[in-house]
């Protein structure tokens, strides 16, 4: 299979679809790989480290997709390229394609196979290919914090692990999943005083099991996240219920009550956030202030690290697109029950329900929708 990587054009992305050790990959099992040229630059990947992996380097955009079978991004495709898609083309990236009913139609009506990151569910019901982004924003988030607990950053000037003599900071984590875990972790490792809230009793029992009893944790309810907030220096927002939006967990009043120059992250922010106060802000102007109390709520942390990140991704991505490389889709579909969740978008329908429903389409079984040019997906 021809397997093309170009260069990703979202405004700030800068994290790349595949990373030299998984061009060498892909060759060692008989593929060809072609990479735009620049693409792994803003994650400090040159062309000649992607050549010396046996990439082909490929000057546009229009060769890379024309010319390849599967095209392996990070980002849904912009406006700019739509003009790219085409039968039978397999795109696996991150489609999100749910709330967006134009790149929809421009996938269904140019009948592109895509395959989405996000939705690929494992039998545990695990999502692989979002638990890397989640790690990298749990472990920012606190960095993130202690840096805007300084003084000349807006925070109430306070060191997250104090002195010898001064307490370090509180910091409060609502949820206790993988970035609440993360943030943890880190925050533990900076000399912080941790607390951990969630609803979900046997998870507070492991946190506290890996911990060794360092983090405090709490049964989630608004009394409980309103009483500790008064006493927190950094509080990171990290809940999820899947497939919802974020519970507001934290009240417009539980701010007021809050100290002047506490911040404030919310990680769930790109699910609508659990702080009522929370609205969506940029890298470039992530912050902003209610009552006294910094907020942060960037909906893409890990685009500021795009090396970790890039990477921390296509660990976990990789071995999909060598299956498809390797198996082409249907026969990796068909012996893999993950991946088969992946598929959004197959020969002109919409092959993912959730997607189907919140745009009232027609909704296709994968395995029903006629191959193209060829019998019937099983
Ligand atoms: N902003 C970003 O750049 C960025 C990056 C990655 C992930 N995220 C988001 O971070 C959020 C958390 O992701 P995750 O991977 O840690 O999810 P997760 O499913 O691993 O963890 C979520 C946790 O929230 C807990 N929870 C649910 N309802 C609760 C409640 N009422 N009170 C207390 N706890 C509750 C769950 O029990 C679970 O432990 C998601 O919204 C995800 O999309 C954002």
């Amino acid at each position: 299979m021809t397997v093309g990587v170009p260069k990703e054009v979202k405004d700030h992305e800068a994290r790349v679809g595949v990373v030299p050790s998984g061009v060498t990959a892909l060759r060692e099992a008989g593929h060809r790989v072609l990479v735009q040229t620049h693409a792994g630059e803003g994650s400090a990947i040159t062309d000649d480290e992607y050549r010396a992996a046996g990439a082909t380097i490929v000057l546009s955009a229009k060769d890379v997709w024309a010319e390849s079978e599967m095209v392996v991004k990070v980002k849904e495709p912009e406006r700019s390229e739509f003009q790219y898609l085409r039968p039978g083309l397999i795109l696996f990236t991150y489609l999100h394609l749910a709330p967006m009913p134009e790149l929809t139609s421009a996938m269904l009506e140019s009948r592109t196979t895509g395959v989405a990151y996000e939705t690929i569910v494992e039998k545990d019901g695990s999502l692989p290919l979002l638990t890397p982004m989640s790690e990298v924003a749990g472990r920012m988030s606190v960095q993130i914090g202690a840096q805007y607990l300084e003084a000349q950053n807006g925070g109430r000037g306070m060191l997250l692990s104090g002195i010898p003599g001064v307490a370090p900071a509180n910091v409060v984590i609502l949820g206790g999943g993988v970035v609440g875990t993360n943030a943890a972790k880190i925050a533990l490792g900076m000399g912080a005083h941790v607390t951990v809230i969630d609803r979900n009793l046997q998870r507070l029992r492991e946190l506290d099991d890996v911990f060794n009893g360092q983090v405090v944790t709490l049964a989630s309810n608004v009394w409980t996240i309103g009483e500790t907030l008064k006493l927190a220096d950094l509080v990171v927002g990290a809940v999820l219920i899947p497939g919802a939006s974020a519970p507001k967990l934290v009240r417009r009043a539980m701010i007021s009550q809050m100290k002047r120059g506490a911040v404030m992250v919310d990680v769930a922010i790109d699910q609508g956030g659990c702080f009522e106060t929370s609205k969506p802000t940029t890298h470039t102007d992530p912050i902003y202030f209610v009552d006294g109390v910094l907020h942060y709520c960037v909906a893409n942390m890990p685009a500021a690290v795009p090396h970790t990140s890039t990477f921390g991704l296509t660990n976990a991505t990789f071995p999909y697109v060598l299956e498809l490389a390797n198996k082409g889709l249907e026969r990796a579909c068909e012996e893999h029950y993950g991946l088969r969740q992946g598929v959004n978008t197959f020969g002109g329908y919409v092959t993912y329900r959730g997607v189907a429903e919140s745009q009232g389409r027609e909704f296709r079984e994968f395995a029903m929708v006629p191959a193209a040019g060829s019998s019937a997906v099983r």
